[in-house]
């Protein structure tokens, strides 16, 4: 299925963080694919460049990825239709290729996602951790920002050092917490409370609570079998939990 042109442009949900391993790549997919479930046209951008890993999350072998949209080929046909009910636009898994990337090709990479949302409803882009220069380009051009942290400091710490610099980059623009591997919902809603009262007092602005996310043991299982989480667990804590996020980006 190609993607049919649209008159209103769709939007961009970037994925961000400070600190790495902290679940966007995995909330990525489940998102992408909750969004799809709920009846939208999705496509999932794995923007990781120095190591995406979308597609190993997936168990898919790419041919054709965002390395070759930079060279020139068209995101319709670089794009993946997968079973969960979403297109892929893999990153290039492990070799890093796309971590020095400068000048037009960083340009390239980093204003695809405005390109995608000519074609698809959803365009939900997993950036790598860190604050670096193309994290910060992608983070500013997104309709919505959603910030993932843990309940541990360090995590908070960076997440708050991200909403920072994106309020330094794009001041009109939305970003929203999510909290992931909470021990309850009631922790994840006080780890919110403590970033919040931070950016209100510090940066001016309020942080929305995007959603809470247990951990849950049928998340790293589903990574084992490289299936995604929805298709393998639909009723486990941590999908139900998507789905609620999902819903409440309205
Ligand atoms: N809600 C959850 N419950 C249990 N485990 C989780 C949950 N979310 C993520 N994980 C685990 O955390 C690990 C890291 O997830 P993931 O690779 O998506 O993080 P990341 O933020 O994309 O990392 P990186 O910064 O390296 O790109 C995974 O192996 C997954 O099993
Ligand atoms: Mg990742």
């Amino acid at each position: 299925m190609s993607a049919a042109p649209m008159t209103k442009p769709g939007r961009v949900i970037a994925i961000a963080s400070g600190k790495g391993g902290v679940g966007k790549t995995w909330l990525a997919i489940t998102l992408a694919q909750a969004l799809a479930q709920a009846g939208r046209r999705v496509v999932l951008m794995d923007a990781d460049l120095g190591l995406a890993n979308v597609d190993v999350q997936l168990g898919l072998k790419a041919g054709m990825d965002l390395g070759s949209v930079v060279a020139g080929a068209p995101p319709e046909q670089a794009a993946i239709p997968l079973p969960a009910g979403f297109h892929l636009l893999p990153g290039r898994s492990g070799t890093g290729a796309l971590a020095g990337l400068s000048g037009a090709a960083l340009e390239a990479a980093t204003s695809l996602p405005r390109r995608l949302a000519a074609g698809w409803q959803e365009v939900v882009v997993d950036i790598g951790a860190g604050v670096e220069a193309p994290q910060r380009r992608l983070a500013a051009q997104a309709d919505l920002l959603l910030v993932v942290a843990t309940e541990e400091p360090t995590s908070l710490t960076d997440a708050y050092a991200v909403l920072k610099l994106h309020a330094q980059d794009a001041p009109r623009a939305e970003a929203r917490l999510v909290v992931n591997l909470a021990a309850g919902a009631a922790s994840g809603q006080a780890t919110h409370a403590t970033l919040d009262a931070a950016a209100r007092r510090f940066l001016g602005r309020a942080v929305p609570l995007a959603g809470v996310i247990r951990r849950d043991a049928k998340v790293p299982d589903a990574i084992r079998h490289q299936t995604p989480l929805l298709t393998r667990h639909p009723g486990s804590a941590a999908a139900k939990d998507v789905a609620a996020l999902a819903r409440g980006l309205g």
